[in-house]
């Protein structure tokens, strides 16, 4: 049995450049295969099914090489080596010659992988829909060995493909779902469903420039739609109400800080758990004058301070029954008011170096 140098990078990574290691064909592939089932996202997978492929074929050098999915009516290629680097996002049939689309066009129609003298094109997937089309060819014909190998590690990443698909309905359900009910809750509260998605992203993207990992980021963007779902036991009375509130209706409304704690603090879920701390934190401030613990400065977890600042930065920017929208330029001054008194100094000086991206966000949701 020939020796393959195996590569399993960091899919996350563009030039993850590892040493590789040295496996014979068959283990080579099994490998291969369980290195794909590791990654849950369809472009990271792409990049990774392309790198085995290399890795299998023994080629020195990069080959012409590219993986596309189905976008709408077209083929968008997602990941790509060698001569197809640069048409990375544009669709397939634009990208390749007349003779590469026939052959392309031949495996869609039978939905079979085919290997042609230098030329391997895999078909991952059971509908178009949910499909990953792979196109390789190598400087010379590609052994029988080798074929078998591409055969082999395309059976196992067409299940591991299905695995990404499943993963990302999943991420897709949680994420409507948590939308869904945050929009609920703002609408009780006279806001509109936008308000949710706008302090959804912007905490996603104040998580990020704060150096949150994008795994950390996408928790909080899903929790971040429920931070007033505690809000479901305050009456619509003292919720609409657009006079002064009296000292027990404001109590009333503090309260739903810590009834959004209860509805979660019994969930291991990751989302659900990130939920909690947001629902439970968000009204805390740096200084400790906050409810409804007046914790201070970095006993606020980072979630809760970053939603803190998104919704306040939310609620100016857009029109409330109790209030106009405030200018761009009242918006920064209070922030800068605010730094070490409201928020998390460390992150009003991010958001103030960032604003013009925080604006365009709240541009593009607009209230309807
Ligand atoms: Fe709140
Ligand atoms: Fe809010």
């Amino acid at each position: 049995m020939f020796e393959i140098s195996t590569q399993f990078p960091d899919p996350e990574v563009e030039n993850d450049d590892r040493p590789p290691r040295r496996l014979d064909g068959v283990q080579a592939v099994l490998a291969a295969g369980d290195y794909l089932t590791r990654i849950n996202k369809p472009v990271p997978f792409a990049r990774g099914y392309l790198t085995q492929l290399q890795a299998l074929s023994q080629c020195p050098q990069p080959n012409p090489a590219f993986a596309a999915a189905k976008a709408g009516a077209s083929w968008i290629i997602n990941a790509a080596t060698g001569q197809y680097r640069d048409v990375v996002g544009r669709p397939m049939a634009r990208a390749v010659d007349a003779q590469t689309n026939a052959q392309l066009e031949k495996t869609l129609q039978s939905k079979h992988s085919q290997c042609n003298a230098n030329r391997y094109i895999g078909y991952l997937g059971r509908a178009d829909s949910t499909a990953l089309l792979v196109y390789f060819k190598a400087d010379q014909p590609l052994s029988a060995a080798t074929q078998n190998l591409f055969r082999l590690l395309t059976m196992q990443a067409a299940i591991a493909y299905e695995n990404v698909h499943l993963h990302q309905e999943i991420i897709d359900t949680q994420k409507e779902v948590m939308t869904t009910l945050g929009q609920v809750m703002a609408s009780r509260s006279q806001e509109t469903g936008n308000h949710v998605r706008r302090v959804a992203e912007f905490s996603f993207l104040l998580a990020r420039k704060a150096g949150l990992s994008k795994a950390e980021a996408e928790l909080l963007r899903l929790a971040a739609p429920m931070h007033d779902v505690g809000k479901v036991g305050v009456p619509d009375a003292i919720l609409a109400k657009a006079d002064l509130l009296t000292r027990e209706e404001f109590e009333t409304i503090r309260h739903h800080t810590t009834a959004g704690y209860e509805i979660f603090k019994n969930s291991r879920h990751e989302i659900l758990a990130a939920a909690e701390i947001v629902a439970r934190q968000h009204h805390e401030r740096w200084d400790g004058e906050g409810y409804p613990r007046g914790l201070k400065g970095r006993d606020i977890h980072i979630f809760g301070r970053i939603v803190a600042m998104a919704d306040v930065f939310d609620a100016l920017v857009h029109y409330r029954i109790y209030k106009k929208a405030w200018l761009p330029e009242q918006v920064i001054a209070y922030f800068r008011s605010q730094r070490g008194r409201q928020f998390d100094p460390e992150l009003v000086d991010i958001f103030l170096c960032h604003s013009d991206t925080f604006f365009a966000i709240s541009r593009k949701l607009p209230d309807c």
